[in-house]
């Protein structure tokens, strides 16, 4: 029988000795995290997922007959990240103590020594802060996870997922599981097809979110539902996406928009409190998160999840410009003659005018014109034909402008006005399609204020910002396919006083859709559901789709809906996201034990792979070649 494991338990954790276990006999495993010979003894760094603390083999130590020496000789022969088991005395460290450890007062002298497993020389050392490449640490993420950024990381998620079901929990919520095998469904986002063998070319799709089954959860009366759960969307990764997610996702009964907020803010405040230690009635003592419609939120910060921890917001020029016919600006003119009839007509491709004043104070100071012509290159980046810009001086004349050429003295007026520009301001335009004039401007907005350094930093003193971006318009024009589209999805409930105007002008509907933002996050969003089937067959007309097509898209829902279904709303929240924030990570890769990298590949077990010639004829499924370029 081994004597360690078996006969010698485990009885402290590498992070756990302090000046008060002084003379207590431990029994410590771990893997070994530095090594140094001097002086006659071998001193060893072991660390385990609690900490690190320091191991002593000094051939001479007294009263254990010959074992210290026998441990000692082998303590020679060990190396990085080898796994060990240590018998030993906790001895104060007097005046050597380690201030940089927590169990930097004690060292653990060893009397027994035994190697459970040797290791090859890692491909990087395990160390808090590291230069090597992320590709290479993906491709080793168990020894990347063995950094303890990444163990405090990972711990402070399971606390947030603990935290989550004791919560809903003492709400009344019920745990319920949904399928990851689905049926497809269009809309939304592009799913990840799963070829069938028992059914040959059929597929499953794997659910982009729990969404349809939530609601015949409700409709099946479990009244109250959570599942922490995964998704799947066949979408391209960024720094705040992966095709493999996680959502914290709710659904309850008869409840108003306002229901879900409460019980969502209820689930963020504990959220900080037990997680962060943070009360977040400091920055919100109602206990309420601010509200804002979404049209506002497009109107001054260019999409609708405003960073709402700095200013710098935007303004629309648009209906000034048409006013002043354009005001002696050829390209406003342009945008001016389009509007001449003064309608605002969501059916076109709309262009819009915005501004974004940088103050003088911040401006000068950090704004060299070649770091404005900087920004020129970052915004075409984006797609910008340019960054218009002029600089304000004391009379409110505009200087370092193509624009104070030919702009009119009302029309420069009017928009310094606007922005409230005054001596040494400067004022960056952009104008043409809307979409593209409010991408832009929502980046640049981001872009400068991290420039300028007016972000305060998360977990350094900073704030967390959250905001609900509610009422966005039902529909939204798909300028190809020429029709209205759902601009979520087709079971939102539109606001009952404007029912009567879907199919007379879609545009103009509002709805009980929410996003919770944080930060300038989306970090969940949800809506109240459409029961009533009446309603319902108008939204589906709105959007040119048939009785017979709707019925094969959502046949099962509709069926279920006309069996009395319960007013009732829900929402997901991004779990990766949140956890990201929570831990001040940069990337959702920090969060997630085994990401994929930003091509959706997994760097340590290569997938995705090709399908043997077997596997497809099984499935009976033929590969198109990709062109080779
Ligand atoms: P939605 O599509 O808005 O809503 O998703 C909810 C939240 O999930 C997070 N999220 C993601 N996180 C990481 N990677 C992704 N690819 C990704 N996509 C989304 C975001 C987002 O706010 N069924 C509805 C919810 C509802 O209506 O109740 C839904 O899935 O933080």
């Amino acid at each position: 029988m081994a004597r360690f494991i078996d006969e010698l338990k485990r009885n402290a954790h590498c992070g756990e000795l302090r000046a008060q276990d002084e003379n207590r006999e431990v029994v410590l495993f771990g893997w070994v995290a530095s090594y140094r010979d001097h002086g006659g003894c071998v001193f060893v760094d072991l660390r385990d997922r609690e900490g690190i603390t320091q191991l002593v083999f000094d051939p001479n130590r007294e009263g254990h007959g010959n074992l210290p020496r026998t441990a000692y000789e082998l303590a020679q022969t060990l190396r990085s990240e080898w796994v060990i088991g240590v018998r030993g005395l906790v001895v104060g460290r007097g005046a050597n103590k380690n201030p940089r450890l927590a169990t930097g007062e004690i060292e653990v002298h060893v009397v027994e020594l035994s190697v459970f497993n040797k290791a090859e020389t890692p491909p990087f050392e395990i160390l808090d802060e590291l230069d090597t490449s992320e590709e290479k640490r993906l491709q080793y993420r168990y020894l990347d996870l063995r950094r303890a950024p990444l163990q405090r990381t990972l711990r402070t998620r399971h606390r947030i997922h603990q935290t989550t079901r004791r919560y809903f929990d003492d709400k009344g919520f019920l745990e319920l599981e949904t399928p990851f095998m689905v049926k497809y469904t269009p809309g939304g986002a592009r799913n990840f097809l799963v070829p069938s063998r028992v059914h040959p070319g059929k597929v499953y799709a794997l659910a982009e979110s729990p969404q349809l089954f939530k609601q015949l959860y409700m409709i099946a009366g479990f009244d109250r539902y959570f599942q922490i759960v995964k998704c799947f969307r066949d979408e391209d990764p960024r720094l705040d996406r992966q095709p493999e997610f996680t959502q914290i996702d709710v659904e309850m009964s008869f409840v108003s928009q306002t229901d879900v907020f409460r019980t969502m803010e209820g689930l963020i405040f504990r959220l900080w409190k037990e997680v962060l230690g943070i009360d977040l009635h400091d920055l919100y003592p109602s206990g309420r998160f601010p509200e804002m419609p979404f049209e506002e939120s497009m109107k001054h910060y260019g999409n609708d999840k405003p960073d709402l921890r700095f200013e710098l917001p935007h303004t629309d020029l648009t209906s000034l410009v048409i006013e002043h016919g354009g005001g002696g600006i050829p390209f406003f003119k342009d945008i001016a003659d389009k509007f001449r009839d003064g309608t605002y007509r969501r059916d076109l491709p709309a262009q819009i005018v915005k501004a974004l004043r940088v103050p003088a104070q911040v401006a000068g100071q950090s704004l060299s014109r070649t770091e404005v012509d900087k920004l020129e290159d970052f915004v075409k980046g984006m797609g910008a034909k340019g960054l218009a810009r002029a600089k304000v001086d004391l009379e409110g004349n505009w200087t370092q402008s193509p624009l104070a050429k030919t702009v009119t003295p009302e029309m420069r007026r009017a928009i310094n006005q606007a922005v409230g520009a005054g001596d040494g301001d400067l004022i960056l335009f952009q104008f043409g399609k809307e979409s593209v004039v409010q991408t832009v401007m929502a980046n640049l907005r981001v872009h400068l204020a991290k420039k300028l350094k007016m972000i305060p930093e998360v977990g350094h003193g900073g704030q967390f910002k959250f905001l609900w971006v509610v009422d966005p318009p039902l529909f939204e024009y798909d300028d190809d396919a020429k029709t209205w589209v759902a601009a979520h999805h087709a079971f939102t409930r539109p606001h009952d006083e404007h029912v009567g105007l879907i199919d007379k002008d879609p545009g103009k509907v509002l709805c009980h859709r929410y996003d919770l933002v944080l930060n300038g996050f989306e970090i969940g969003g949800g809506s109240i559901r459409l029961h009533d089937p009446v309603v319902q067959a108008k939204v589906f007309a709105a959007m040119g789709i048939a009785d017979e097509d709707a019925r094969q898209k959502f046949g099962f829902l509709l069926d279920a809906l006309r069996f009395g279904a319960p007013p009732h709303g829900g929402i997901a929240v991004g779990m990766d996201r949140l956890a990201m924030l929570m831990a001040g990570a940069e990337s959702l890769r920090d969060v997630i034990p085994f990401p994929k990298t930003q091509k959706g590949t997994d760097l340590m077990t290569d997938a995705p792979t090709r399908p043997t010639a077997d596997q497809l004829a099984e499935l009976r499924i033929r590969v198109i070649e990709p062109p080779t370029s």
